[in-house]
């Protein structure tokens, strides 16, 4: 391999509860590639911010942090997903709604983005990478070899939601989370910088009524 750009990437977008975050990770390992979960990264800048008293919108600050993220990607020995951020486990505190209302607060942020624009390309090793995000496939890897904007109905997306919360034993409200999740898919799409929006050449699939299977098995199958 003698570039970067010759690593294949596949690139799966969509917005909250869509399933992504399960679907990329189920598809890198049938294929046995790298995964991103861009939204960590945001998540952490987040989540960085709160730990320094940092204002979400403290543009310079924010950048500082981003540019100089010390964030660690790992898993345990079932295969859990383990996230350190400055050397301290946080895997469980960039999973709160809290930590996703700020990456989402922070993301609008053109500056913020361009700071993590080159550690997500950095994820792009051989033999591939699969990367789950907002603008993987129209900003960050524009010449993935598929990209995919997975989505789901609003209401079966804030009770897939419910369920990975409350399995992970945080407990809102259904309504809340009805409340929240609209928020930010307002937000994530109606922002002016990199939207939330298909690719042009995007895939679009609608996992609404899918089970998980089936969509990982779509999307293999559009990997050819
Ligand atoms: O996928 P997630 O819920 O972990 O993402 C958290 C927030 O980060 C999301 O509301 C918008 C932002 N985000 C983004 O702007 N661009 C990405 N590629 C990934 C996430």
């Amino acid at each position: 391999m003698s570039g970067r750009a010759e690593v294949p990437v596949i690139a799966i977008d969509g917005p909250v509860g869509s399933g992504k975050g399960t679907i990329a990770r189920r598809v890198a390992e049938a294929l046995g590639w790298h995964l991103l979960d861009s939204g960590a990264l945001y998540r952490l800048v987040a989540l960085a911010a709160a730990n320094r008293g940092v204002a979400l919108d403290d543009v310079d600050q924010l950048v500082a942090l981003a540019a100089n993220l010390d964030a660690r990607f790992g898993s345990d020995a079932a295969g859990n997903e383990q996230i350190w951020l400055e050397g301290e486990d946080a895997t469980a505190a960039i999973r709160t709604e809290e930590a996703g209302a700020g990456a989402s607060t922070v993301a609008v942020l053109q500056p913020v983005r361009d700071a993590l624009f080159q550690l997500q390309r950095d994820f792009r090793q051989p033999p591939g990478l699969v990367a789950d995000g907002r603008d993987m496939g129209t900003h960050v890897f524009t010449d993935a070899t598929l990209k995919v904007f997975l989505t789901a109905s609003a209401e079966e997306r804030a009770k897939r939601r419910h369920k990975q919360l409350k399995d992970k034993g945080i407990d809102v409200s259904l309504a809340a989370l009805s409340r929240d999740i609209e928020e930010r898919d307002r937000r994530d799409s109606e922002r002016s910088v990199a939207p939330l929006r298909p690719a042009e050449d995007a895939r679009v699939l609608d996992s609404s009524g899918m089970s998980i299977e089936a969509v990982v098995a779509t999307v293999l199958d559009w990997a050819g």
